[in-house]
């Protein structure tokens, strides 16, 4: 079988195609025939982040020629095509629109059974891509993007429990509120990552989030939910901005734009440094009550945007019985591959196509 995957929900739109027998996936290799990523972070840069207008349009541009390139470098034309997956939801309304509208229409056109995706099911799904390590059941899936970070468990493929979610801010939003603070390029986590290499991560303390577990705080609509392993970033990127403030001598009304100039870059990158340090540990703090509330846990997946982030990659340090799954920096960011790889499973899962002519795009939703 050959899917087909589209995905368009913030700021880059991909296509991608995988081939694999959904009938037998733990033994089928699946082989990812294509994957083409067109970024708009060179247009956004300029802005300091993502205009959703304009990446509506960008994406209405891209799109076709991009589908047309993933058949191509495949070596496929429509007759292999078997399926066709697209992210629905969540994301920028305007961004899941033209990837949503032009799947259901080439589906409609060339008669093809239509997927729709959850995007952090591709994220977590992009581990699968990576054939010679995928992960085990039970897992615990870190997902941490620019607009969410929460920790899910998973028993087996297409079943999803959120365990702790973020309360405020999602950790990739906080690294891009940082990086604009320190004058930093967008996207912040990349930007930071840079210079943090250089930086100091003991130089400032900054706090770790102290939630209180008031049953208020408890998800009524999901059991599994435990507010113990929640998430708050914004008092964190606060933090920075008074760290900043206080070293750079000025009052703390003074506008954040304005501390880019008063900084040095040893200042700069110090403050990088510790924040990362500090945002990483606050992840790993929680995965870690995670594991002891969950001792049957036999991997852990990271996915998203913040999966990319190396001084993450190199503080991991689990128990050696727990499989650590990152994706391949290339399937960290946005990109179709994985997409497709959520597309497999959920064939594989025996779930059915949705209608062409009537599937909706979300631009909010949870997760199952
Ligand atoms: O998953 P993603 O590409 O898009 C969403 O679904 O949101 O994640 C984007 C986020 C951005 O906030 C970006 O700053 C962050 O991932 N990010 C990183 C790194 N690369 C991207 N954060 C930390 N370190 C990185 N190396
Ligand atoms: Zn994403």
């Amino acid at each position: 079988m050959n899917i087909l995957a589209i995905e368009s929900s913030c700021d880059e739109t991909a296509a991608a195609v995988l081939s694999g027998d959904p009938k037998n996936p733990e033994k089928s290799r699946k082989k990812l025939e294509s994957s083409v990523v067109v970024s708009q972070i060179d247009i956004f840069k300029s802005y300091g982040g993502v205009i959703p207008e304009i990446a509506a349009r960008s994406h209405l541009e891209a799109i076709l020629p991009v589908i047309d390139k993933a058949l191509s470098d495949a070596g496929k034309t429509w007759d292999d095509i078997d399926a066709i997956a697209v992210t629905h939801t969540p994301g920028l309304l305007g961004s899941l629109l033209i990837g949503t509208l032009t799947a259901r229409t080439l589906a409609i056109l060339h008669h093809k059974p239509l997927y729709p995706i959850h995007h952090l099911k591709s994220h977590i799904y992009a581990c699968w891509l990576e054939e010679n390590a995928v992960p085990t059941f039970p897992l615990l899936a870190l997902v941490i993007s620019g607009g969410h970070t929460q920790i899910i468990r998973m028993t087996k493929h297409n079943d999803f429990k959120i365990i702790g979610t973020t309360r405020d801010d999602a950790i990739g939003e906080c690294f891009d509120k940082v990086a604009k603070i320190l004058g930093l390029p967008y996207p912040g986590g990349p930007s930071i990552s840079k210079i943090a290499k250089t930086g100091d991560p003991k130089k400032y303390r900054l706090p770790h989030p102290k939630l209180t577990s008031d049953p208020r705080t408890q998800n009524p609509n999901n059991p599994a939910h435990n507010p113990e392993l929640d998430f708050s970033f914004s008092g964190l990127k606060t933090a920075v901005l008074r760290k900043a403030q206080e070293i750079a001598k000025v009052p703390i009304s003074t506008p954040s734009y304005e501390l880019k100039n008063l900084l040095t870059e040893t200042q700069k990158a110090d403050l990088a440094a510790s924040f990362e340090k500090t945002a990483i540990d606050i992840l790993l703090e929680n995965l870690e009550k995670s594991l002891t509330l969950y001792p049957d846990t036999k991997s852990i997946v990271f996915a998203g945007g913040v999966a990319a982030n190396n001084r993450l990659r190199e503080s991991v340090n689990f128990p050696a019985n727990i499989s650590i799954n990152f994706p391949a920096l290339k399937f960290a960011g946005d990109n179709a591959a994985m997409v497709a790889s959520a597309a497999f499973y959920e064939i594989a899962s025996g779930i059915k196509p949705s209608n062409p002519y009537s599937l909706d795009i979300l631009p909010r939703s949870v997760i199952k």
